[in-house]
């Protein structure tokens, strides 16, 4: 292996106390490829399989807490204790190559596609559709359905403990409910969730609580929490990075083992204020300093680009795209054949990448998002 590689190689001691043998994390991908019920498929475990040989750390597809926040066609469930032991199988085909296995836990809220809804009725924070022609009106959440969902959180962190997972990842970020609480363009309310910065706080954090709390209740040994953020959002009015760097200064005070920044390229400045040019991964790493360890992501493909991330001190590195691409990133690189990893997606390579046929179809038709070539 090239030396200069050496700092993705360095193993990580997380502050729960759970090591991975190196930087490198498989961003949260969903695959839209589990059994109807909310099951885990075959399918899906051989595409873990695949990808989990050489990477320190997998965080799965976002998994529905409760079912009035599923988002997605066939994304899987642990929603309730039945889906345990296909959870267990997923967990052990993650470890079994080496690899920490982080389950992501997630609500859609508004986002939530009525179709997917057993009464067709997306909740939220307020009755605001999201911003975009035809988006559907959220029912406003009452304060039984908040303490529920706070609920759930918990008992999936429970569920993830019993299925043997190493971690959760609380799904904060990418528009889905928790982000809603906390943005001001979803969430209007007047009471103890809404009305200012700090209360738009309040759901997320109770929800930081809840999945604490299972934990110290039921794992025997450390786990991981990890928490996402979007930095910013587009919408008017919309998070700011300036609300964000308060948000995260509160969440470094949570004793969470990262702080995971979801946004599409690493080096990018704000979107929202143009003057704001450092990277904003960067720029919440410095705000939160040792108080949590960060994981930046987007847009890293090759080592060289993956080294010079982590020379910013950011200290763990996630990647999407670039593993359904290449499944053997990090076993190339120890070969010396980083010449030889794949940064395009051939049209003819699906059954060597190992990718189920629902994800094959959306990475083949949405515009932009892969480079596919013939
Ligand atoms: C097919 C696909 C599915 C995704 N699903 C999720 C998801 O379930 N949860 C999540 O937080 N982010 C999800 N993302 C976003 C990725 O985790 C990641 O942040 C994004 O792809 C940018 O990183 P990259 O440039 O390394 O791909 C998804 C991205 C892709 C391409």
């Amino acid at each position: 292996m090239n030396t200069k590689y050496e700092p993705i190689f360095q193993s990580f001691t997380f502050p729960s106390g759970v090591d991975v043998k190196n930087r490198i994390m498989i961003a949260p991908m969903t695959h839209y490829s589990s059994q109807s019920n909310g099951e885990i498929s075959e399918q899906e475990l051989l595409y873990y399989a695949e990808r989990s040989g050489g990477v320190g750390a997998v965080i799965t597809a976002c998994a529905y807490v409760s079912l009035d926040g599923k988002g997605f066609q066939d994304q899987f469930s642990v929603d309730d204790d039945s889906f345990i032991p296909g959870l267990k199988k997923l967990a052990e085909t993650i470890q079994s190559k080496g690899a920490k296995a982080i389950l992501q836990i997630y609500h859609g809220g508004r986002q939530s596609p009525p179709s997917l809804l057993p009464d067709g009725q997306p909740i939220s924070a307020s009755a605001v559709a999201s911003e975009g022609e035809g988006k559907p009106v959220p029912r406003e959440m009452t304060e039984t359905e908040i303490n529920n969902t706070i609920k759930a959180f918990g008992d999936a962190t429970r569920r993830a403990v019993e299925a043997g997972f190493d971690g959760v990842e609380i799904h904060g970020a990418n528009t889905y409910l928790l982000q809603q609480f906390f943005s001001p363009h979803s969430n209007r309310r007047e009471d103890q969730w809404g009305g200012s910065l700090e209360k738009r706080m309040t759901f997320p954090l109770a929800v930081v609580e809840s999945v604490k709390k299972a934990v110290a209740e039921y794992a025997k040994k450390p786990f991981i929490i990890g928490y996402r953020i979007s930095p910013e959002e587009g919408s008017t009015p919309g998070i700011t990075l300036e609300d964000t760097l308060q948000f995260v200064d509160k969440l470094a005070d949570q004793k969470l083992d990262y702080l995971h920044v979801s946004v599409n390229h690493f080096w990018n400045g704000s979107f929202r204020d143009k003057s704001h040019s450092q990277s904003r991964i960067v720029k919440i790493h410095e705000k939160v300093g040792s108080r949590v360890p960060v994981v930046g992501v987007g847009s890293l493909h090759t080592p060289d680009e993956v080294v010079e991330a982590l020379e910013t001190g950011v200290p763990l590195i996630a990647l999407g795209r670039e593993m359904l691409m290449e499944p053997k990133w990090i076993e190339k690189i120890q070969a010396g054949q980083e010449d030889q990893i794949r940064t395009t997606l051939s049209k003819k390579d699906q059954k060597e990448l190992v990718i189920p046929d629902p994800l094959w179809q959306r990475l083949m038709n949405i515009v932009g998002w892969l480079p596919v070539v013939d």
